[in-house]
């Protein structure tokens, strides 16, 4: 399809669809969601001249990963979003199967965005470049071209390019499928963007003493924080083991050192970055008051996307809230940006025994919970949060089967905080300590009903809805 025919059917698709899919009850009042059509990756992530913009993977004719394109919204304040023109359609013939995940740096005033070209062929097999494409006066992109083709020694699973300036250079990692079906991140130089040079793998399977470790590693992102290298990655094809590895695909992270001469990163274990049921492919920013940002797509590739009941009402998935990275002994901590305290309406305060609190509506609603002993809590008919003293425990009913499934915590929980909108449940445990985020599929708007003997306390707000305009 050539992009003004892509454009026709899209408008066609906003035409139809948008009234149906803002009627949905599940939609989020205060989550960035598409008007239409499947969302995934955070894509691009920047903060550009007090701007934040962030575009997204989109296919608006339909709530599959058909045709992707890069959405586009900006934001004064992380809170109110307005919709910007589409970025970028796949019409090229080195995108012509989707303008891939990718990211945005600043070069000469303007924004430029590093993309990965997919490009599929007859007999089932595919290649990868790496593109660019810039900034014009009206917020338009305009594409560059392919600025690398896939490296010697890759399957055509080359992808996700997140990139970033370190002393006088720009560098860029790479998430890749070797010839051996290993999943390693590359990492690139440029002294201009156009001419990269592959210095090497800097993490994967079988490397740095790491054994299988999955076939693919999907959207890197290095960055520097509290004085040390974190590397965002998601694995795909570690075996699920009994508390952890649950999604059909991780998303997690080392922390190390990397040593840019000799592109070597020494890296300690891997981490997930998410406990809960839907995580995959976060980006972080850095923005212009030093946090570094990170938004990440509530959803996980296969992971029985085509049942959430919001492809009834024609779109699919949603991003997480922002949140704020912050670095404590060796650990990543994941908190609410502050900014989002801005929709909280009146306070309400209780304490006492958890089977006395009051019910609570949950629809959009931020929670804090202090427990003394277990409880479970249940946010109305659809999903259940145990703690039993040792293991917080997390379930819903599987879309599929219908049985009971679970995500799991262990630690010494001291704090909870949860934030509902809608569809949705992201639990921070201990100040961003472990984050459980995931969908869930109320049949009415949901009120909370606590149970247990031993004390609490809570602190609850509703949230006020924030539009995206
Ligand atoms: C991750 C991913 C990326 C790819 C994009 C395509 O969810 O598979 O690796 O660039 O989605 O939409």
């Amino acid at each position: 399809m050539d992009a003004l025919s892509l454009m026709k059917h899209t408008a066609l698709a906003l035409m139809q669809g948008q009234t149906r899919a803002a009627a949905d009850p599940h939609r989020p009042l205060w989550h960035l969601a598409p008007s239409v059509g499947l969302l995934n990756d955070p894509n691009g992530f920047i903060q550009h001249n007090g701007v934040y913009h962030l575009f997204y993977q989109w296919n608006p004719l339909a709530c599959d990963h058909g045709r992707k394109c890069w959405g586009h919204w900006q934001s004064r304040d992380l809170l109110h979003w307005q919709h910007q023109p589409v970025a970028l359609l796949p019409d090229a013939c080195y995108d012509s199967h989707g303008c891939y995940s990718g990211s945005a740096v600043a070069t000469d005033g303007k924004i430029m965005l590093v993309y990965t070209g997919n490009v599929k062929f007859p007999d089932g097999s595919r290649t990868a470049y790496q593109c660019l494409a810039q900034e014009d006066e009206r917020g338009e992109y305009r594409k560059l071209g392919p600025v690398l083709p896939l490296p010697d020694g890759y399957s055509g699973h080359v992808r996700d390019p997140k990139v970033w300036r370190h002393e006088q250079s720009w560098y860029m990692v790479l998430g890749a499928r070797d010839l051996q079906d290993r999943g390693k991140v590359l990492l690139l130089r440029s002294a201009d963007l156009r001419q990269w040079t592959l210095l090497g793998e800097i993490a994967g399977a079988h490397l740095n003493g790491l054994g299988d470790f999955g076939y693919m590693w999907e959207c890197p992102d290095l960055f520097r924080l509290a004085g040390c290298e974190v590397l965002i990655c998601c694995p795909q094809g570690l075996a699920a083991q009994p508390e952890r590895y649950l999604n059909v695909y991780q998303a997690g992270y080392f922390v190390g050192e990397l040593d840019y001469p000799a592109a070597r990163f020494s890296h300690g274990d891997f981490h997930e970055l998410d406990a809960g049921f839907e995580f995959y492919a976060p980006q972080t920013t850095l923005a212009e008051d030093g946090r570094r940002l990170l938004v990440g797509w509530m959803g996980v590739p296969e992971q029985d996307e085509q049942l959430q009941p919001t492809t009834r009402y024609g779109w699919l998935h949603t991003m997480t809230c922002l949140r704020e990275l912050t670095l404590r002994d060796g650990r990543l901590y994941q908190q609410p940006v502050a900014e989002l305290q801005q929709l909280r309406g009146d306070l309400t305060r209780w304490q006492g025994a958890a089977d006395d609190a009051p019910p609570l509506a949950l629809g959009s609603a931020e929670l804090w919970l202090t427990p003394h002993g277990p409880f479970r809590a249940g946010f109305g008919d659809a999903m259940q949060l145990t703690w039993d003293g040792e293991r917080l425990t997390l379930t819903r009913t599987n879309l599929r089967s219908g049985a009971a499934e679970h995500r799991y915590w262990r630690g010494d929980l001291r704090e909870l905080q949860l934030l509902f909108d809608r569809s949705s449940v992201e639990i921070f445990i201990n100040r961003g300590a472990a984050v459980m985020s995931s969908r869930y599929f109320p049949a009415a708007p949901p009120d909370l009903r606590l149970h247990g003997a031993a004390p609490l306390a809570l602190q609850y707000w509703p949230l006020r809805p924030c539009m995206l305009e």
